[in-house]
């Protein structure tokens, strides 16, 4: 098994938050949500520090959560979508642990965040389209990132957590083409 943490990376909606806790439950890790230090720590909604700071003010937050856990060990840490657009926290995710990109097509991802309010990019006219745009934007991205990519998509969270493990335990590049 891996040494260092595990992070998570991949679209809003792709179940990063749900399965990381589970996958830290059965690990016995400790698990941690970047947004939800985020919002602990500010006192606010990640879509108030977006309209008081702007995508970059959010962006510098996130990029400093992640550098101060990546110090850390034995964490599983359930990053926001928008993490890997930034170079450094990519290469800080790969050097102190083991990055998993938890990958799901457009469909489900749209079921997944359609009825959710809370995200401040998806606050469009149009966002299935926007979700399209992120996700064909991101993908390289996260497969840049990642050393282990699972897919999640109509599977129950028990069974893509299964795959999570047997990945990490064999060091193998799960679902990756
Ligand atoms: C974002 C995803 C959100 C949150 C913020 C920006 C993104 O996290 O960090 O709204 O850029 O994709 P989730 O991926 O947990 O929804």
């Amino acid at each position: 098994m891996a040494q260092g943490n595990i992070f998570l990376v991949g679209m809003m909606g792709a179940g990063k938050t749900t399965l990381g806790r589970a996958l830290a439950q059965r690990l016995q890790l400790e698990f941690v949500d970047t947004d939800r230090v985020l919002v602990e720590r500010t006192g606010v909604p990640v879509a108030t520090i977006f309209e008081f700071e702007g995508e970059e003010g959010f962006r510098r937050r996130e990029c400093a959560v992640i550098t101060e856990l990546a110090a850390r060990d034995g964490l599983v840490v359930a990053t926001g979508g928008g993490a890997v657009l930034s170079e450094d926290n990519r290469r800080v995710m790969r050097d102190h642990g083991t990055v998993v990109y938890l990958r799901a097509r457009l469909e489900s991802l749209w079921e997944r965040t359609r009825h959710d309010s809370s995200r401040p990019l998806l606050a469009t006219p149009d966002p299935r389209a926007k979700l399209a745009e992120l996700l064909d934007h991101r993908d390289p991205l996260y497969r840049d990132a990642a050393h282990i990519v699972v897919d999640t998509g109509a599977q129950s969270a028990a069974s893509v957590v299964g795959k999570v493990i047997a990945a990490l335990r064999e060091g193998v590049r799960g679902d990756a083409a």
